[in-house]
């Protein structure tokens, strides 16, 4: 069983419109699947269904977390089990700073740990994580006092997601186009934040246009995802051919 289970899921907007069409797939720890496909084939709709967003209605199917059917419960019980998920369009949270929103996130999750009683992880223990976390992703240390992506660049709010992962320590990272938008320093630096914590805790799977991202954050599987399927699989090769060649061979306009 690993440790991210996706069986026969099919989600559907809010009208009823259906969008992901049956996707089977599994993620276990130490393991990084890449998803790979054009504009508008449901990449985002399927990461979305994953955390639990309520716009987007699993209506057939089932999400396992470790062995656990999670398919019912809500965006944060799914957090607190240990899903992420790094945004393709990270929100601004005006009034709340990067610091006290790490915060919250953890003790929330060592809450639900700790069966519901409060244990507050100690202010020196969550500084030395907090900055160490900030130099390896080289974010700078004025960004931890700011509001939550609030007047962020485009590169400092897709850094800030891989720090709030390196903080919160899931057991599956979702990563929705972390790259677009990175510049290609940054993006090594990215590419190594992730490398880093994917292991025997941690399994990825991480959605992208570009194979550049790929010959960083090397993948075990490489996903073509195409009208709401995932309609081929194979290794990183796939995602050379894909470069090279676009989606025509699946029916799709490149
Ligand atoms: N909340 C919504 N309301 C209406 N349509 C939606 C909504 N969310 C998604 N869609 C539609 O569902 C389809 C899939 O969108 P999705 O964002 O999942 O694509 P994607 O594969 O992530 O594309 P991209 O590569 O451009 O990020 C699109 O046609 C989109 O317009
Ligand atoms: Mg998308």
């Amino acid at each position: 069983m690993a440790s991210l289970e996706l069986e026969n899921l099919h989600v559907a907007l809010e009208d009823g419109t259906e969008i992901v069409k049956g996707v089977s797939l599994g993620v276990d720890p130490g393991e990084v699947h890449a998803v790979m496909g054009p504009n508008g084939s449901g990449k985002s709709t399927l990461a979305y269904a994953l955390m639990g967003h309520p716009a987007y209605g699993i209506t057939q199917g089932r999400i396992l977390l470790d062995g656990k059917d999670v398919t019912e419960l809500g965006a944060d019980e799914r957090a607190q089990r240990g899903l992420f998920l790094a945004f393709q369009y990270p929100h601004a949270v005006p009034g709340v700073t990067i610091t006290s929103f790490l915060r919250s996130a953890i003790n929330a999750k060592r809450k639900a740990a700790a069966g519901g009683k409060e244990d507050p992880v100690p202010i020196p223990e969550f500084r030395k994580d907090l900055t160490a976390a900030m130099e390896q992703l080289k974010v700078p240390r004025e960004l931890a006092q700011r509001y939550v992506n609030d007047g962020f660049s485009g590169g400092e709010k897709k850094r800030v997601e891989i720090l709030q992962m390196a903080m919160l320590k899931p057991r599956i990272g979702v990563l929705d186009e972390t790259d677009s938008g990175l510049d290609i320093d940054a993006l090594k630096i990215v590419a190594r934040g992730v490398n880093s914590l994917v292991g025997p805790e941690m399994g990825a799977l991480v959605i992208t246009h570009y194979a550049r991202l790929l010959h960083y954050i090397r993948p075990h599987h490489v996903h073509v995802f195409v009208g709401g399927r995932i309609v081929e699989s194979g290794g990183p090769e796939v995602a050379d051919k894909l470069e090279a060649e676009g989606y025509q061979e699946y029916g799709e306009a490149a």
